[in-house]
């Protein structure tokens, strides 16, 4: 793996292991009240960047464009803020709901960012 394959595929696996310890801390105090949370760090964190990591790992020179580089900053900085959000606001600060808000429209800007990426590139294969 290369470029932001292998970014993308580094940063899912920190979020599996992230994740999994979340969801064997509610296990073990059998409180589930970051369930939420645990679901999209799992789901949204490690499946949906190792799925990118694998678009960009079959199409190696994209994966090395700067335009990849950029979705992968972009991502990580949204799924951070959306995640790091959801992990305080079901915590009990309500305050930060704002941050998931923004954290959220920015995995989905990422997102299309990714569709403009990858769309031409598979319907040209
Ligand atoms: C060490 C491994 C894991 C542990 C200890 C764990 C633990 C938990 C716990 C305690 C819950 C709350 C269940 C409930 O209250 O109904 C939960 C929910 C959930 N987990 Fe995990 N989990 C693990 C791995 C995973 C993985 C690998 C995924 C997906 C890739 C995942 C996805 C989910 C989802 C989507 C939910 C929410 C289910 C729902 O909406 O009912 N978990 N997990
Ligand atoms: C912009 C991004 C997203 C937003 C704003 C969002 C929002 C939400 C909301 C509001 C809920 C209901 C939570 C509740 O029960 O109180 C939810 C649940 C869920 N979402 Fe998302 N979601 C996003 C992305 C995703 C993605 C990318 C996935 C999977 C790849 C996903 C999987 C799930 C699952 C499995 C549940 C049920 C989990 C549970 O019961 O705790 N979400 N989401």
């Amino acid at each position: 793996m290369q470029g932001a394959a292998r970014l993308f595929f580094t940063l899912a696996v920190i979020y599996s292991i992230l994740g999994m310890i979340l969801g064997l801390t509610m296990a073990i105090s059998n409180d589930h009240g970051e369930m939420v949370t645990h679901a999209h760090i799992m789901l949204a964190g490690w499946v949906t960047s190792a799925l990118v990591a694998y678009f960009y790992h079959l199409f190696p020179a994209i994966s090395s464009k700067p335009i990849a580089t950029y979705h992968f900053w972009f991502q990580a900085a949204s799924t951070v803020v959306m995640l790091g959000s959801l992990l305080l606001l079901y915590g009990g600060h309500p305050a930060v709901e704002p941050g998931a808000a923004i954290g959220s429209i920015g995995f989905i800007l990422s997102m299309l960012l990714f569709a403009y990426i990858s769309l031409p590139v598979v319907w040209k294969s």
